[in-house]
Formats: structure tokens, C-alpha cells, sequence
């Protein structure tokens, strides 16, 4: 089978849910992946920032493996011998009273949606289904009908309705709407992605996070930070509220816990907020489950031990000043932090950035748009400074196809 074989028995078997580019992966290693035709490409979206340890990274296979051929799954009617081990890791990793263990980032952002709600009726004393949670324009949470009730993107929401109530939605990066918003006495969370990723890598001003968080802080209202995207060494810290030292009240994780290997996510909170949501309220059959604890284990040490918030924040300035560096009339904004970021492209001749994309491919390096004129690149966090600069040549002589 050739590359279009493959597309073609996709498009016939598979719901058209997506538009990938026509590359057909078979394997990873480290920054790179190669196709079925045995072409090697730069991966410079790293499965939206899943696989920050790098493709098949060994150790993280290893601790799949070996937990795989003993125990996998028990669901949490029982206990299991790992899952103890992994909440007393993550917790003291992170500077947490408790885990909340589920798989995707979507299933997380529902469980700390829940844990606010019941935060809100149990410690705050808001009447019953009275609760509100503030959102920002142009967030990105995750698929279920909750959560793109807080979405302002057509595509996510059209056709999709009706919509879960209790939400305000206030413009991204913007104090005063947050101070006017919490006025209102029914509001017991803020939830904010301190980088919004998927809308465009929105960097928000300096001061924004610890200013809201004081903010919340002075209405109690709990601040919720959703780190799936920039959580885990993404953007230069090993959390991206960490660059303001704010700490959530409830963190939300996902993608990077598992190095891409397995759905895994968590949501962690102190005592008083974890301690509201009580036996058969809340759960997940695979939550929690064995191989997730030790593969979770093995992708948070992967991550202090190869340094890679600080191999991030490093590399992160040099592909800035290489991209901004780039003479094309196309590109028209480069922004991001650490290894998360993006250019904002103007089309030329009819070509956007989806062609640039192609273009890139071309050259041995794939990323993907978002929202049409937008490009991500968020390569492994394990990529070194040669392979970055390499990179870089490939992405120039990308957007000099169009001059
Ligand atoms: C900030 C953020 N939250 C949640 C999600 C949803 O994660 P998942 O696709 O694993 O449900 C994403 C996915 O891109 C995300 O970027």
C-alpha cells in the first residue's frame, strides 16, 4: 500500500471529523517521524503537544511494557498495587493534597468543571444550581457538549446545541471584564488556559494570570488553570502559571502525562475542594488504571530528568529569533513561549497557511494549522539545538517556495 492507499481506506472507513495533511506516519523516534513511503519528517506539532517527551520515548515504553504484562486495568471497584504509588508522585510532584485520575484532557476539564460546581454548593454556599463559571472568548476545552457550551468558535458549537447552562464568557486577557464579571456573588470558578493554544497560541500580557488570581482570590471564587496543552515543560516551565507563580486552585493535566503513549489525566486540588466530590459522584472505569499510573510516573521523571522545561525555554528563544529572521511577506506575527509557538500568516498568490504547511512537508517537517491563517509549531521538547537550526533551514527554504 502507498500513501494514498492508506487516505483513501481512512476517508472510506473513517468519519470525516478531521482534515489531516496527506502523510501517513508508521513510526516515531525522538523529534521525528517517518512516513509509510520511509521519509523522515520533523514533528512540529507533537500530537498537539502529547508526545513532549519525545516519540517512543524508552523509558516510557519501558514502564508501559513491563506494567503491561501484569496488570493493566482493574477499574476502581478494587484496589490496585499502582495507583497509590502514581497519586503519591503526582501530588508531591505538583503540590497537591489529591489527584482526581481520568484519561483524556476533555474528561479532565468535566471533572474540574464538577469539583468547582460542587466546591460552590458545599464550601462557598451558592444556592442549588445557581453556580456560574467564567470562561474566555476563544478557549478551547475539549469536545463534550459542556464544554463547547463555553466555546465561542462556530465550528465547534454549530448544529451541536441545545447547551449546558451556567457560563460567562468574558474576552481573553482582559482584567476588567474578569473584575465585572465576578460581581456577580453566583460564580464560583474561572477557568483559563494561560496560553490559549488552539485558538492561536494567545500569549497573554505579563501579570495577567497573578492579577486574575488575586482577583478570584479577593471574590472567592476558585481559579482553575487547564494546562493539557502548556502544562509539562511546553512553555519554558514545567507549568505555564508557574512563569507568574500562581498557583491554581485546581489543575488540570493531560496530553504530556502520558509522553503520547496512552490516554491519561488528572485533575489535582487541595482537600477542601477534592474532598466535596464523594464515592459514586464522580468517576472513569479506566481513571486511575495500573499501566496509566506507571507510565504516568515514568513521563513526569522523564521530564525533570532530561530538563526539558529549561531545554524548552532555551531553544524556545533561538527558533523565535530564527522565525521572525525569515524575509517572507507571508509571515505576518510570530509569537509564543518556550517551545510553544506560532506565526500568524497573511496569504499570498491565493496560498495559505495550509500550502505553507505542504510546503513544509516538502521539506521534511510537518505542523498544522490552526484556524486557517494561523501555524503551530510545537516540536518534542527533547529536540536539541542542531536538530532545532535544521529545522529552521527546512521551515526558510518552506516559505521561500512562495517568493
Ligand atoms: C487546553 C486544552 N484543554 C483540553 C483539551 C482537550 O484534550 P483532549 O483532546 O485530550 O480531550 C485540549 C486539546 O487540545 C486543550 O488544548
Amino acid at each position: 500500500m502507498n500513501t494514498q492507499d492508506y487516505i483513501k481506506r481512512e476517508d472510506k472507513y473513517g468519519a470525516h471529523n478531521y482534515h489531516p495533511l496527506p502523510v501517513v506516519l508508521e513510526r516515531g523516534l525522538g523529534p521525528f517521524v517517518w512516513d509509510v513511503e520511509g521519509k523522515r519528517y520533523f514533528d512540529f506539532l507533537s500530537a498537539y503537544s502529547a508526545v513532549n517527551q519525545g516519540h517512543c520515548h524508552p523509558k516510557i515504553i519501558k514502564a508501559l511494557t513491563d506494567q503491561a504484562s501484569k496488570l493493566t486495568l482493574t477499574s476502581r471497584a478494587f484496589y490496585n498495587s499502582v495507583l497509590g504509588e502514581y497519586e503519591e508522585y503526582i501530588t508531591k510532584y505538583f503540590k497537591y493534597d489529591k489527584v482526581l485520575p481520568m484519561n483524556s484532557g476533555a474528561e479532565a476539564d468535566e471533572t474540574a468543571l464538577k469539583l468547582c460546581r460542587k466546591w460552590a454548593y458545599k464550601k462557598k454556599g451558592i444556592k442549588k444550581d445557581r453556580a456560574k463559571i467564567i470562561c474566555c472568548a476563544g478557549n478551547f476545552h475539549g469536545r463534550t457538549i459542556t464544554i463547547i457550551s463555553m466555546s465561542t468558535d462556530p465550528d465547534a458549537t454549530n448544529h451541536f446545541g441545545p447547551f449546558t447552562p451556567g457560563f460567562i464568557i468574558i474576552p481573553y486577557n482582559d482584567l476588567q471584564a474578569l473584575e465585572k464579571a465576578l460581581q456577580d456573588p453566583d460564580v464560583a470558578g474561572f477557568l483559563v488556559e494561560p496560553i490559549q493554544g488552539e485558538a492561536g497560541v494567545f500569549v497573554p500580557d505579563e501579570g495577567y494570570l497573578k492579577k486574575s488570581y488575586d482577583l478570584c482570590k479577593k471574590h472567592n471564587v476558585l481559579f482553575i488553570a487547564d494546562e493539557v496543552q502548556t502544562g509539562l515543560a511546553r512553555t519554558g516551565k514545567l507549568l505555564a502559571c508557574d512563569h507568574e507563580g500562581v498557583r491554581p486552585d485546581i489543575l488540570i493535566l493531560g496530553k504530556a502525562l502520558s509522553g503520547g503513549v496512552m490516554p491519561i489525566s488528572a485533575v489535582l486540588a487541595d482537600d477542601e475542594i477534592m474532598l466535596t466530590i464523594l464515592p459514586g459522584e464522580h468517576g472513569s472505569t479506566f481513571g486511575g488504571n495500573a499501566l496509566a499510573g506507571k507510565v504516568g510516573i515514568a513521563s513526569l521523571e522523564v521530564i525533570k530528568e532530561e530538563k526539558l522545561a529549561e531545554n524548552s525555554e532555551r531553544l524556545g528563544k533561538i527558533f523565535r529569533d530564527e522565525l521572525k529572521s525569515i524575509k517572507s511577506d507571508m509571515i505576518e506575527i510570530v509569537r509564543g513561549k518556550g517551545l510553544l509557538n506560532a506565526t500568524v500568516i497573511k496569504p499570498k498568490g491565493g496560498k495559505t497557511a495550509w500550502h505553507v504547511c505542504l510546503a513544509m512537508m516538502e521539506q521534511g517537517l510537518i505542523a498544522k494549522p490552526t484556524h486557517e491563517h494561523i501555524i503551530r509549531f510545537a516540536p518534542p521538547l527533547v529536540i536539541t539545538e542542531d536538530q532545532i537550526r535544521e529545522a529552521i533551514s527546512l521551515i526558510k527554504k518552506a516559505f521561500a517556495m512562495f517568493e
